[in-house]
């Protein structure tokens, strides 16, 4: 991945706001202090916002906002990889505005018993809603968030595909658009953009799809309206925008891996012991601490060991990166 010099200081102190109002406990105070809410989602044109169905969520008690710091709404949003919305990581916020997201249909195909196309909105209803968690987030690149995602466990999306005994792996699929998308008109990567998960990897308790951030829909440049989120893992496999899930016998490739199989692998699971080829993954730098805000351990697992270990004793994981 393309490495660029640190921005996020470049932001004015008031972006700390977003997190400190996060802090009160009252939602309803929370969300009317940063000026959404759900009459702002209401209002907003259909098209430029992703997915409205299902907010306000619920909290996942296991994974309250309480025991993480969660990082500033504004360094969530402005600090993104999404290379069909331009390479540097201030792009995307600009240049993915104006994509429109609302209506959108997601496809479950492969082999499944129940093959089958979603409207997004329809999707999050047949559900039963959204829940909030808040996950660490933790990009390849060794830089670090903390995010609350609004969504559902990928599980349930499983159990409504209902695979075929011969499934083994799941394969996710970006749009691909080269009249309304500029990224995808060159050959910056091998799009569309594809990411893989092992069928026991997207039934863990942690595997999500997040349609919101922060109690309102998941803007464009986070991935809106349907994003793939694994915390233990890599950002990189944490797929936007995707259009399609495909069950599969064999692993599929993704992205980065056919890119660069050198430096990124199909499993991307975070590990301060193994480094990339070209730095090390021992610690990370925490976006939005500012300048001298500094840098912290990785934590194995990102610090899921507990949820995740299991799903990989015995394999060497220094050559399954
Ligand atoms: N999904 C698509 N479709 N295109 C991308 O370029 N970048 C990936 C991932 N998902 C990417 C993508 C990478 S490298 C990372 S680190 C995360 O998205 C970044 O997510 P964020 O911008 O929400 O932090």
């Amino acid at each position: 991945m393309l490495i660029r010099s640190p921005k996020d200081w470049e932001l004015s102190e008031s972006a700390v706001t977003a997190e400190q109002i996060y802090r009160l406990r009252n939602r309803r105070d929370f969300l009317k202090t940063l000026g959404v809410g759900l009459a702002g989602a209401a209002l907003a044109p259909r098209g430029l916002l992703g997915a409205t169905a299902g907010f306000p969520s619920q909290e996942n008690p296991a994974y309250p906002a309480s025991a993480l710091k969660p990082t500033a709404y504004d360094f969530i949003t402005s600090y993104n990889n999404y290379y069909e919305f331009g390479t540097d990581k201030s792009e995307p916020k600009d240049q993915a505005k104006g994509f429109k997201t609302d209506p959108w249909t997601l496809e479950l195909a492969g082999l499944v018993n129940q093959p089958a196309k979603f409207d997004v909105n329809d999707l999050v209803k047949k559900l039963g809603g959204l829940e909030q968690r808040v996950y660490r987030h933790r990009c390849v690149e060794a830089w670090s968030m903390v995010v609350p995602w609004d969504g559902f466990p990928l599980a349930k999306l499983v159990a409504l595909a209902d695979p075929k005994p011969e499934a083994k792996f799941l394969k996710f699929s970006t749009f691909f658009d080269t009249k309304n998308v500029v990224g995808q008109r060159e050959a910056i990567l091998d799009w569309p953009y594809v990411e893989g998960l092992r069928l026991d990897e997207a039934t863990n308790e942690l595997a999500f799809i997040a349609t919101g951030i922060y109690g309102k829909p998941i803007p464009n440049q986070n991935g809106a309206p349907l994003r793939l989120v694994t915390p233990w893992k890599y950002g990189f496999k944490g797929i936007k925008a995707i259009v399609k899930i495909e069950f599969t016998a064999k692993a599929p490739r993704n992205t980065w891996n056919v890119m660069a199989p050198q430096e990124y692998g199909f499993y991307a699971n975070v590990n301060p012991n193994v480094d990339h080829p070209r730095w090390s993954q021992a610690s990370e730098r925490i976006i939005g601490a500012g300048f001298l805000g500094g840098r912290q351990a990785t934590l194995m697992f990102n610090g899921y060991e507990k949820q995740v270990a299991a799903l990989y004793k015995g394999l060497d994981l220094a050559r399954n990166y």
